[in-house]
């Protein structure tokens, strides 16, 4: 019989087969493993191989005992915990098929439940009620079931004992199944916590439709940490969660607000078209389509329609979507957002920012007068303080000045408007190298995103930037009054109202009252006036000093509710590439 080797340095006890070439690492687990063959051992490859000791065997012998009965108890182990396994889902079965035998009929004995939406609960303390709704959270206890049940207008804590928790409905129900439960509603107990202060003790329920569990089931669709585009492929699902849905509700009071605020100052809501012919901020960010033949677009903006409302209807506003084909992939870009509008007849630039101070504080006053709309407030954005008033007021060209004297610069461009890189000696690069130049602001300069953020962020309180100059902004806009003689670059009466975090929320002007200068626009812009003869026809037959401006929905409730982007206040946001869900 040939011998088994150990080498000590070299041998392996994972890999090693005992051969010469393949030998043991330890004496002890070659005698385990080879227990009555002969060994040759020894210390490393410079050595001679010679036979162990008697004394070394014996302690082999005893490691090889040891390793022996560290297998047996691990085998044990496994097969216990294997008929443990076997035992509990027996069990498990046993009482499914159990639970099969036990079906639930509501006790016709008891008072007649009344059927309620879980918001109006509070009428009913004591009472037995009908709610229906989504399991929102879920806890099984051995004998007890907890549910925080979702319906849209709130959420109710609700507790299964006894038979109604033994059904095999109830012992496979799981999160996002809609469920009818009927019971009597009590009081929480002293020191416990539940939404509205109470908890329905159920006597009855059903599944109305049940989710499913395993690999399909909600929680493994998404959850915290999934990915932005399945969270945006998700939306639907998204909106189930409790700060979607809350963000979302508030949108809906704070539209509520808005137009109550809106008609306490007169103003008449209409609904223009959103299929359009006409262009309002330009050309560029234009949705074209083709309209039974012919070109049309998405609208950008009502607000030509709006003004043509005056002369019949007064003041008008309207809550229109709005589209714009900008290739922004910024936190506050939408490429379909909600716009609300508003034109006014025979007012000043002076009036107009009164009454746009004037709606937007009135409408943050009437949300937190309202207990619901105040607590979304709180529970989106504790820090929140309303507005104080006035609203600061900076012209354009003050606002050039402050951005140079705090040292915020822009990257200067050429004329072709591409960026300018500079090599270490400050000479202009050719070839993309290089780092950006970045230079002062100057009078006609568009004031960015960025620095217009920096600017706002800084003062940390609404701003109103009045005054652009005329060839930055829209066709339409109203040119600051000059004295004859004057040869100083045009301003328009147009303000933007900035808020902090957010940036520009509201876009408005006085618009050109008179017929031939609106006609000279519509020449310096190359726009053909032929389709818009609607719109001149409004300074053609009793023309009226007026003005308007867009508030942008999704970015003024990213501001109230204190979230990082305008994606978030939408129901289902559109931007590049994202059309779905
Ligand atoms: O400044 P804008 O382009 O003004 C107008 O459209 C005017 N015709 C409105 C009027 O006077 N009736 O847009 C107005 C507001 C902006 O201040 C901004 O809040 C919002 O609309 N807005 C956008 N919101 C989300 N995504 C976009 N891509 C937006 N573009 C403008």
């Amino acid at each position: 019989m040939s011998s088994i080797y150990v080498d000590e340095t070299s041998g392996s006890d994972t890999t090693g087969t005992g051969s010469q070439e393949a030998p043991y690492q330890t004496l002890g687990l070659a005698v385990y493993s080879q227990p009555s063959a002969s060994y040759l051992i020894r210390k490393d490859a410079q050595g001679e191989y010679a036979e162990p000791t008697q004394s070394a065997l014996k302690k082999a012998k005893k490691t090889a005992e040891g390793i022996e009965k560290k297998r047996k108890k691990q085998l044990e182990l496994e097969e216990r915990e294997r008929q443990a396994k076997g035992d509990e889902k027996e069990k498990r079965e046993k009482l499914l098929e159990e639970s099969k035998k036990i079906v639930l009929t509501e006790d016709e004995s008891l008072p007649k439940a009344t059927k309620s939406k879980l918001l109006d609960l509070g009428k009913y303390r004591t009472q037995r009620v009908r709610v229906f709704g989504w399991v929102h959270r879920l806890r099984q206890q051995k004998d007890i079931i907890f549910i925080v049940l979702r319906d849209g207008t709130g959420y109710l804590q609700a507790v299964l004992s006894g038979r109604v928790a033994q059904t095999y409905s109830a012992l496979t129900l799981t999160l996002e199944s809609s469920v009818e439960l009927v019971g009597t509603l009590q009081e929480v107990p002293e020191g416990k916590t539940a939404p509205g202060g109470h908890e329905l003790v159920v006597d009855y329920w059903s599944v109305v439709g049940a989710a499913p569990g395993g690999d399909d089931a909600f929680t493994n669709r998404l959850n915290e940490k999934s990915d932005p585009s399945i969270q945006a492929d998700l939306r639907h699902l998204v909106l189930r969660g409790e700060t979607a849905s809350s963000v979302l509700r508030l949108r809906a009071n704070m539209l509520t607000a808005f137009r109550s605020a809106l008609t306490s100052h007169n103003l008449l809501e209409v609904t223009p078209p959103c299929l359009v012919q006409t262009q309002v901020e330009g050309g560029a960010t234009l949705f074209k389509l083709d309209y039974y033949g012919q070109p049309a677009f998405l609208t950008q903006s009502s607000q030509l329609y709006l003004e043509t409302c005056l002369p019949s209807l007064g003041d008008v506003f309207c809550v229109q979507e709005s589209f714009r084909a900008e290739n922004s992939h910024t936190r506050r870009h939408l490429s379909e957002y909600t716009h609300l509008e508003a034109e006014l007849a025979f007012i000043n630039f002076d009036d107009l920012m009164n009454h746009i101070e004037d709606i937007i504080c009135k409408t943050v006053d009437t949300l937190l007068a309202d207990p619901i709309s105040a607590g979304l407030i709180k529970q989106l954005n504790p820090k929140f303080e309303p507005p104080t008033r006035p609203f600061m007021r900076m012209s354009y060209v003050d606002a050039i000045a402050w951005l140079n004297e705090h040292k915020i610069q822009h990257p200067a461009e050429d004329e072709q408007g591409n960026v300018i890189k500079v090599d270490e000696k400050g000479n202009p690069t050719t070839d993309g190298s290089g780092t950006v130049l970045m230079v002062d602001h100057k009078v006609g300069d568009d004031i960015a995103e960025a620095a217009e953020r920096l600017m706002t962020d800084e003062i940390g309180k609404p701003i109103f930037l009045h005054g652009f100059p005329a060839e930055l902004k829209a066709f339409y806009m109203k040119k600051v009054a000059t004295q004859p003689g004057y040869e100083g670059p045009v301003f328009t009466e147009s303000c933007d109202l900035l808020m902090p975090n957010v940036g520009e929320i509201v876009g408005g002007s006085m618009r050109i009252p008179d017929q031939e200068e609106l006609l000279a626009a519509y020449k310096r812009e190359g726009i053909d006036p032929e389709p818009y003869y609607w719109f001149t026809d409004q300074r053609k037959y009793g023309t009226c000093e007026h003005g308007g401006y867009g508030l942008g929905v999704e970015r003024f409730l990213a501001w109230l509710a204190n979230r990082y982007t305008v994606r978030e206040c939408s129901l289902y946001p559109r931007w590049p590439s994202r059309a779905t869900p």
